[in-house]
């Protein structure tokens, strides 16, 4: 697993989080993994994330200011190894996108992390800056748990 997105609505408060948090934990265990996100709408394209979401993780020492925006395209299912879905709406909106040449695996975040079976991260658009960072703390747990999985991962794979 080298090419990671995540996958949310708008691309401006889960998905830029995830990303964000996990190249941070990427690089704290020294993994060399890419990471991107997109949004399966196209409201925000171009736009840095919400402002609530930027505020929460420079609180915590991750600096999101800088992304941008984008939506989902057919190529992202070649470029990417997975895409991994904030929600089951993101998951069904990708399952319509699908092309058939597509290689990328794709998931629920939490799930693939282990965080919690079948779970969703909650939208926090129309929430306030509590629900934004309950959404923080679950994508922190999400983003150490998947590299700690990737690397166990690739060390059986060195071990083969
Ligand atoms: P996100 O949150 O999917 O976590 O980026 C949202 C951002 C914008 C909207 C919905 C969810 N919106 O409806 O504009």
């Amino acid at each position: 697993m080298k090419n990671i997105a995540f996958i949310c609505l708008g691309n401006i408060c889960r998905s830029p989080l995830a990303e964000g948090l996990a190249r941070a934990a990427a690089v704290a265990a020294g993994l060399d993994v890419r990471f991107d996100s997109a949004g399966t709408g196209n409201w925000h394209v171009g736009r840095p994330p919400d402002p609530r979401a930027v505020a929460v993780a420079a609180r915590h020492g991750v600096d999101i200011a800088r992304l941008r925006a984008r939506q989902v395209r057919p190529e992202d299912f070649q470029r990417f190894d997975l895409l991994l879905c904030a929600d089951r709406d993101n998951l069904g909106a990708l399952a319509r996108l699908r092309p058939r040449d597509a290689v990328a695996e794709v998931g629920l975040l939490l799930d693939w992390a282990g965080v919690e079976a079948g779970g969703e991260v909650p939208d926090p658009y129309y929430g306030d800056d509590e629900e934004f960072l309950a959404v923080f703390d679950l994508l922190s747990r999400a983003a150490r748990a998947l590299i700690e999985r990737i690397a166990e991962d690739s060390a059986a794979t060195g071990r083969r």
